[in-house]
């Protein structure tokens, strides 16, 4: 998808080949059980989510500002304080990031950058993208968990659609199983060689 979102790389010659191939996704979308109406239904909430971008990310930041464990990795290694631009910066990609999970294309590109977004939450870029001096890694455990309150917190958003409960059920849920499965591709740097 291009932007003007700096440091938004995705389908770019600047990301690396992901090492999980599309044969390794499509097991991976089996064995978690998504299928074509996941797909459907994120397609679905993209048109509701669309206008509401920045009112999920006040809520999402609102979460992340306000629990001092997790500020903690938009914090500056040098004086602990948060780096606003550092805030600033991530934020425009994560508002992408809404899109992109709810326009739902499987591709080479979308691999690609889902190893990206591994590597820039793990040491080996980290910080790389905004160019700050901010805590070196964020660990692994809070990416997992963190898929709770973002699948959560959408529920609202999602509502604002005006569709059946039983379709909210079901949108919900194929961003559980997206999330999931974007965290899963995320934690590939995190994990010893062939043990993924
Ligand atoms: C970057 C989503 C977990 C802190 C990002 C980006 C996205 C994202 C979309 C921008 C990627 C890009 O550059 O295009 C998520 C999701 C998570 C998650 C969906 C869990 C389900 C966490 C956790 C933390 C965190 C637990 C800790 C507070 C950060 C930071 C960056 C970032 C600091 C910037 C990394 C850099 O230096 O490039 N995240 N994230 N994320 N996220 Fe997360």
């Amino acid at each position: 998808m291009a932007t003007n979102i700096p440091g938004y790389t995705y389908g770019t010659a600047a990301v690396g080949k992901s090492p999980v191939s599309l044969d390794d996704f499509a097991k991976l979308k089996q064995a978690s059980l998504f299928g074509d109406d996941d797909v459907r239904y994120l397609k679905m909430s993209h048109d509701i989510l669309k206008d509401q971008v920045e009112q999920i990310l006040d809520v999402w930041y609102g979460f992340v500002g306000s629990t001092p464990f997790l500020l903690h990795y938009f914090t500056n290694a040098s004086d602990g304080q948060p780096n606003m631009d550092y805030l600033g910066g991530v934020r425009k990609r994560f508002g992408q990031w809404i899109l992109d999970t709810a326009n739902a294309e499987y591709n080479q590109d979308w691999l690609n950058y889902q190893h990206e977004i591994g590597l820039r939450h793990h040491t080996t870029k980290k910080n790389t993208t905004d160019n700050v001096k901010a805590v070196p890694i964020i660990h692994v455990h809070y990416i997992f968990a963190l898929l709770i309150p973002i699948t959560t917190t959408l529920r609202p958003f999602l509502e604002k659609g005006g569709h059946s409960r039983d379709d909210v059920d079901r949108m919900q849920d194929a961003w559980r199983k997206s999330v999931l499965m974007q965290v899963i591709l995320w934690s590939q740097p995190y994990i010893k060689q062939g043990e993924f």
